[in-house]
């Protein structure tokens, strides 16, 4: 069972999305686990729980010190089992950008620790002494790291044996080759005055995948022209 472990200022913001549709399942199932880690418990200052201060150097805003989230994070490391193959990440969208190739790598792990920072951040020598690997889910800015941690849990999981219903659904989807998906319709057959394309009512198995394949090709040149130009490269590496 691959574990995440969530080290946050806001546990609460993950209570919905562990209970409910594929994740909710998986972790009902037994096929994960999400655990959150409130920060503030590992506070020194046992009056006010404090876990934030002012920047050194000045400027606006505040950032996590760094005692609070490093005792965290070793807690939970310090309770993984002894062959846990363990990574610790940071949510940052100062990190490598997550794609379906870098969840695909985090698969390899037993436990993922999930650092969310929250204020304008975190201090860099937790970061360090952590040897975190930061990662972002996209050139934004989040208010917390909490929803990015949300993002890779759920891009990750589905990629796990039993947590999709069907084994074939993560398989035929959005970027397996760096393509997009091929257009999709279900029942009825017209719909507003639009019709199925008949190919896909044919039953000729051979042309609709032939179909599917022109129509993610298509739709990866016109929407995403640097998918596109990546694909064709490999094309023509692979010869
Ligand atoms: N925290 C704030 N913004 C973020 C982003 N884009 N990705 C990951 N963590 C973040």
């Amino acid at each position: 069972m691959m574990t995440f472990d969530i080290c946050t200022l806001f546990p609460e913001m993950f209570e919905t999305f562990t209970k409910t549709s594929i994740i909710g399942r998986a972790v009902a199932q037994g096929l994960i686990g999400v655990c959150t880690h409130q920060i503030r418990e590992y506070s020194a200052d046992e009056k006010h729980r404090k876990v934030d201060d002012y920047t050194y150097g000045g400027g606006a805003g505040m950032l996590m010190q760094a005692q609070p989230v490093y005792d965290c994070v070793s807690a939970v490391l310090g309770k993984a089992d002894a062959g846990d193959r363990t990574h610790v990440i940071y949510l940052t969208p100062q990190g490598r950008v997550l794609t379906q190739e870098v969840a695909k790598e985090l698969t390899a792990y037993d436990r993922l620790v999930l650092l969310c920072g929250h204020y304008e951040g975190v201090d860099e020598r937790a970061l360090e002494a952590l040897d975190a690997d930061g990662i972002s889910i996209g050139d934004y800015v989040l208010s917390g790291g909490e929803l990015a941690a949300m993002v890779l849990t759920d891009t990750v999981a589905r990629l796990l044996p039993g947590v999709l219903g069907n084994e074939e659904s993560a398989q035929t989807e959005s970027f397996d080759e760096g393509l997009l998906e091929y257009p999709q319709y279900t029942r009825p057959e017209v719909w507003m005055e639009k019709r199925v394309p008949q190919i896909l009512i044919s039953g000729d198995h051979k042309k609709v995948d032939e179909w599917r394949r022109e129509q993610a090709l298509q739709r990866t040149k016109e929407r995403r022209p640097d998918l596109y130009a990546a694909y064709q490269k490999r094309q023509e590496a692979d010869g």
